[in-house]
């Protein structure tokens, strides 16, 4: 038996599912987890010693590759001098400088540990800030865990088709509004209908969580412009998105100013984080100067931050961005080619340097309903002949690949040639 194996069977008796977040445990592709014992670059190796190159990065902070000798310097030296103080420390200074000067809008900058926890805190903000109590969010997408936002959500969720957690509340979901992504219409009407009782509305500016679906034209535009006429706040969730396709934010790509951001995986490094950002007037809100309360005994934690600075800086310095594009793009389009050529119902979705193959006739897929056309049956298949041939892509569906600063040519052509294999047999 495989050590994976091994490992997954001593893991099930004591961590439910065997694993510590759902999708990891493959079971939506219909197998067992790889055990992952280290990383390097673009590649990782299991308890088995197989190689893989790995398009799943942490599912996403690993914009830089696995263990980039910088940040893997910057984490050793600040743990040399403790790991956690509870107490203020010098590289929080620094984070927040340097984030304010990579996100320009953003005055000031809360840490905590999770995106999932920075989501919480921007929505009771913006519930603060406006007083008043409704959320407005679109299917597919996710937000993290939070109670409120576990319903009609993307990743996990979508991934087991889950519609909902158990052991959320009606009322908790009462509050909460749910509109299809990408369709600027139905908003309005909600608007129309809810605008005085809408605190916020909370958007993956591109979203990630149901695989890769652009916002059509204007779509962020008008949400800007109803969150503005009704005086509600506008949530940027760049969880994913920020520092993923330019050393900043997105909005700062799209040209749209949020009231409030969040923030996580990359600014990490690969370590636990989360942060909270917008202007003066609205993050004065938090305690201890306002009267919204958050909190965290390891937030704004030193190695934590010691990672993400070093991740940001070299970010800033290599500007890995566009070789970061043209690679992916460059998978997208082989793949592509051989699927239209035979006319396969299957298309890689691009934007930058993430990914998804949706295995769909239905082009371009543009919400959650869309995404829905895909067949699940065919990308279980798809995820494990890749991950025989050593190609650890997101197991999942609803779910970005990332191409690092580590990958290169050949590794992204070898992922094509696989990927052109895989579709070959669909046909024969
Ligand atoms: C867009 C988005 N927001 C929030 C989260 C939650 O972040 P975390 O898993 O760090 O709690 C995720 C996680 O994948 C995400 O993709």
């Amino acid at each position: 038996m495989k050590i994976s194996e091994k490992l997954f069977k001593r893991a099930v008796k004591h961590i439910p599912g065997g694993v510590n977040s759902p999708v990891r445990s493959f079971k939506s592709v219909g197998s067992n987890p790889v055990y992952i014992e280290s990383g390097k670059g673009a590649k990782i190796y299991d308890a088995d010693g197989k190689e893989y190159i790995d398009f799943c990065g942490s599912w996403g902070p690993l914009v830089l590759g696995h263990a980039h000798p910088d940040v893997v310097r910057a984490v050793r030296a600040a743990s040399l001098k403790g790991l956690s103080f509870g107490a203020c420390n010098r590289l929080e200074v620094e984070m927040a400088e340097l984030f304010c000067k990579m996100i320009p809008y953003a005055d000031m900058v809360r840490m905590v540990n999770s995106g999932t926890e920075a989501v919480m805190t921007a929505l009771r903000l913006a519930r603060a800030f406006t007083g008043r109590t409704h959320i407005l969010k679109f299917g597919g997408s996710y937000h993290g865990h939070a109670d409120c936002l576990l319903s009609s959500a993307g990743s996990g969720l979508l991934t087991n088709s889950i519609p909902s957690s158990a052991g959320v509340t009606p009322n908790v979901i009462s509050e909460v509004i749910t509109v299809p992504y990408n369709k600027a219409n139905e908003v309005r009407n909600a608007f129309k209908k809810n605008g005085d009782k809408i605190a916020a509305v909370i958007v993956e500016p591109v979203a990630g969580n149901m695989g890769l679906v652009l916002p059509g034209k204007g779509f962020l535009e008008t949400l800007r412009e109803l969150c503005s006429e009704y005086g509600s706040c506008l949530i940027f969730d760049e969880v994913i998105t920020g520092f993923r396709f330019h050393a900043g934010s997105y909005a700062s790509i799209a040209g749209i100013l949020p009231d409030i951001s969040v923030f996580g995986k990359i600014i990490g490094g690969g370590m636990p984080i989360g942060a909270i950002a917008g202007g003066r007037k609205i993050m004065k809100m938090l305690a201890p100067l306002g009267n919204v309360y958050q909190a965290g005994t390891l937030s704004g934690n030193p190695v934590a931050l010691a990672a993400g600075i070093a991740t940001l800086e070299i970010l800033r310095k290599t500007n890995p961005y566009p070789q970061m594009a043209e690679l992916a793009e460059r998978f997208a389009m082989k793949v592509n080619k051989f699927a239209r050529d035979h006319r396969i119902g299957a298309h890689g979705a691009v934007y930058g340097g993430v990914f998804t193959l949706f295995f769909s006739g239905k082009k371009p897929l543009k919400n959650l309903e869309d995404v829905k056309t895909c067949d699940t049956g065919l990308f279980a298949e798809y995820f494990n002949f890749m991950l025989q041939r050593g190609f650890y892509i997101s197991p999942s569906q609803f779910e970005l690949n990332f191409v690092s600063a580590a990958h290169t040519k050949d590794e992204i052509d070898a992922a094509a040639e696989a990927s052109i294999e895989f579709l070959s047999s669909i046909i024969a």
